[in-house]
């Protein structure tokens, strides 16, 4: 060997060892609240990696306390950034947002690329359509972490049992660490930094129907008939995307839906909403409005060269606004303006990771969308960035412009907003639903932990498509679906285009009865579901808890991802569940309407000793009188006690903002063989005098129920002989 190849082979190996992992340390660590600790690598630049996820920066900062043990390792490697999370001990791993596979997810690792990824499997699902950087651990005592890595780079997420791995293909970001002393602490350190959902109105919280596509004026008022003719509740009929011309957003089918403000009217006369989908691609096309005026506004991602970047979607070649330019944004949502004048009450963002159709993608079919290297503008905060870095970002950028598009149209209506892709902290903007599942038996359980997972994530409005989107529904699966997913935050049943009909009464006259008595226990309930959203909006605690949450010690509780909670309250069990773990302690069953107990679909619904669950009467959509008279379930602790909380308030608008609501507390105690229930405390100015004049309320005891009634004013006593 020369001296030249000698040299050759030092120089090959300088190069190689300035490629190999970097340590990274730190430039900074604080903390930045009630035991939230930032950490910041030293080379962290926000100029490329910004923050899309919290609300805003921290603004106390302090000492980081004397115990803290978790501090992620840093490390730089070929352009990509990570963190390591040393894990000592035996810790629970949850979070990731919208995955597929079980609530437990030590063991596991995730794609954070948004895709499109229609019939996931419980394998396929381990890339979909959202971005949650966020994991959550639960130690054996019952204390807990939750880690945010501030990153919308492409990466990996994977949860080891002593491991957290970060992996992103982009530059070093900021990793903040929560630790309180409970999952439940935790998820409220998470909404302090990125967020919680905005109250819905209450109609969002009744059933909603959808297909692809009810596909004429017609044939949307013979379903929303239907619902009414048979006393099914039901409140929202959903306009997939048949009703655009051509899929040209923010148009109408002139043959199909020649009217949609008279169709929205007739709507509202029954008693539904209607929700619109919207998706961004606009198609190419020189004499259609929203591609010229996006054009004249230069709103357009553009390619390297600066052409416009074109991709396929429904309507053909389309062209994609670049969400990351606030003037784009702006532009968006000033289009919401004529659209939503029609009468439309809310807006369905599809397709936004974005995704494209091509099929020409070089390194994976499925990623289906932009090139890495497509760029995007930016713009105030942001700044100008790759596809690779905003990719994660793009739809909840696109719900950003909505929801402001859509509140400064309607400035006194609560916006309701529905979006497949999102990024954590996105749940200040809009719900989601779980993508285009399919109707099978593995599709129906996984979408339990799915819908757990998202809550612990920070998204606590979100449900499955009820019956599975994808194939044919059978009315075994669909009632079984429906048996639980009418408890689900989000309820609402669609179908694709092509399969069989999947509303209630499809199946047969059996069914029809079934999917009537599911839905009626979902309205019964309304106004604990409603309470739990006003709950989950001031503390992003999730509505739909995991049932360790109940008993964060319990170790048999851990992996539990069949049955779940509703609040704190009351206990879920589908009829599907096989041997589930249950909480310990005292928990009756509850009944809420005729026929349940009998029925062996209907998901089985226990109340815990020492709550209170308010309920209302069966109505046919949210906007009734759900109080006359308002129902009181009472279920005593070991000591004789109970309480629990009612939120109300005109179930619209933002009158609540400024105090008309009431936000009433109720005590329960057992005194020798009866039972006083009363009001304790009373929160707000609204006066619900006249809305609730009678309570009935019933003891659930040692599987007997008591019942008694009252008022307001003078409580309700329940004698127990
Ligand atoms: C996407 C959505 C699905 C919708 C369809 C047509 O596949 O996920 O819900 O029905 O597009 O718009």
């Amino acid at each position: 060997m020369n001296l030249k190849a000698v040299f050759s082979i030092f120089l090959i190996s300088v190069c190689f060892t300035e490629s190999i992992a970097q340590e990274i340390p730190l430039l900074k660590t604080s903390l930045v609240g009630n035991r939230i600790v930032e950490f910041v690598p030293k080379g962290f630049d926000k100029n490329k990696t910004p923050s899309l996820i919290l609300v805003s920066e921290p603004k106390s900062k302090g000492k980081v306390p004397y115990d803290w043990s978790l501090v992620p390792e840093f490390i730089f490697k070929n352009n990509k950034a990570s963190a390591v999370l040393n894990l000592k001990g035996d810790i629970s791993l949850y979070g990731g947002g919208e995955v597929t596979g079980p609530l437990l997810r030590n063991g596991q690792s995730i794609k954070l690329w948004n895709t499109d990824t229609g019939a996931y499997s419980v394998e396929g699902g381990k890339r979909l359509y959202q971005t949650h950087p966020w994991v959550m651990g639960v130690r054996k005592d019952g204390s807990a972490f939750g880690i945010i890595f501030d990153s919308t780079w492409k990466a990996e997420l994977i949860t080891n049992s002593n491991q957290i791995i970060y992996n992103s293909e982009g530059a070093l970001f900021k990793v903040f660490i929560i630790d309180r002393k409970s999952p439940q602490e935790v998820m409220k350190g998470l909404s302090e930094l990125t967020g919680t959902i905005k109250l819905p109105p209450r109609w969002a919280l009744g059933y909603h129907q959808c297909r692809f596509s009810y596909d004429s004026e017609k044939r949307v008022m013979e379903i929303a008939d239907t619902f009414r003719e048979k006393k099914i509740p039901c409140d929202v009929i959903w306009m997939d995307i048949d009703y655009m011309q051509g899929y040209r957003v923010f148009t109408f089918d002139s043959i199909r839906f020649p009217n949609p403000k008279v169709l929205n009217d007739n709507l509202h006369k029954k008693g539904f909403k209607a929700v619109y989908m919207i998706d961004p691609g606009v198609k190419v096309d020189k004499d259609y409005s929203v591609y010229k005026s996006g054009t004249k506004s230069d709103v357009w991602v553009k390619k390297n060269n600066g052409d416009e970047y074109h991709g396929k979607v429904w309507p053909g070649d389309c062209v994609f606004p670049d969400f990351t330019d606030p003037k784009t944004r702006n532009w968006w949502g000033g289009l919401y303006k004529g659209f939503l004048n029609t009468g439309i009450d809310g807006v369905w963002n599809d397709m936004n990771e974005p995704a494209v159709n091509d099929n020409d993608f070089p390194e994976d079919k499925r990623l289906g969308t932009m090139p890495y290297d497509t760029p995007h503008k930016g713009g105030e905060n942001l700044p100008q960035g790759s596809h690779l870095l905003y990719h994660n970002a793009y739809g909840r950028l696109m719900v950003e412009a909505s929801y402001n598009g859509i509140l400064k149209t309607n400035p006194t209506k609560r916006p309701f907003l529905l979006t497949r892709s999102n990024l954590l902290g996105g749940q200040r903007y809009a719900a989601t639903w779980t993508g285009d599942n399919f109707a099978s038996w593995d599709h129906l359980k996984l979408s339990v932990p799915m819908s757990l997972t998202l809550g612990l994530s920070g998204q606590p409005f979100n449900g499955p498509d009820i019956g599975g989107f994808l194939g044919d529904t059978s009315g075994e699966l669909w009632a079984n679906w429906l048996g639980f997913g009418a408890f689900m935050p989000f309820a609402r049943g669609h179908a694709c285009a092509g399969t069989n009909n999947k509303e209630p009464w499809a199946y047969g006259e059996a069914i029809e009865k079934t999917s009537r008595i599911a839905l009626e226990r979902r309205y019964r309930l309304l106004p604990y579901l409603y309470t739990l959203f006003y709950e989950s909006s001031k503390n992003g605690i999730p509505v739909m808890a995991p049932v360790f949450f109940a008993d964060t010690k319990d170790p048999l509780l851990r992996a539990e991802d069949q049955v779940f909670l509703l609040g704190e309250n009351l206990l879920v069990v589908p009829a599907f569940a096989k041997e589930p773990a249950l909480p310990s302690g005292i928990w009756e069953e509850l009944s809420l309407v005729e026929g349940e107990k009998t029925d062996k679909y209907q998901a089985k619904l226990s109340i815990k000793g020492g709550s209170i669950i308010p309920a209302g009467k069966i109505i046919q959509k949210a906007g009734e009188n759900s109080f006359d008279p308002l129902s009181l379930f009472v279920c005593l602790d070991a000591k004789g006690i109970a309480t629990g909380k009612l939120y109300i308030d005109s179930g619209d608008g933002f009158g609540f903002e400024k105090g008309d609501y009431s936000l009433l507390t109720f005590n329960a105690e057992k005194k020798n063989d009866t039972v006083i229930v009363r009001i304790s405390n009373v929160e707000g100015k609204r006066n619900i005098n006249d809305e609730i004049k009678k309570i009935n309320a019933s003891l659930f005891l040692g599987g007997k129920t008591y019942v008694g009634s009252g008022t307001l004013k003078d409580g309700i006593m329940i004698a127990l002989k």
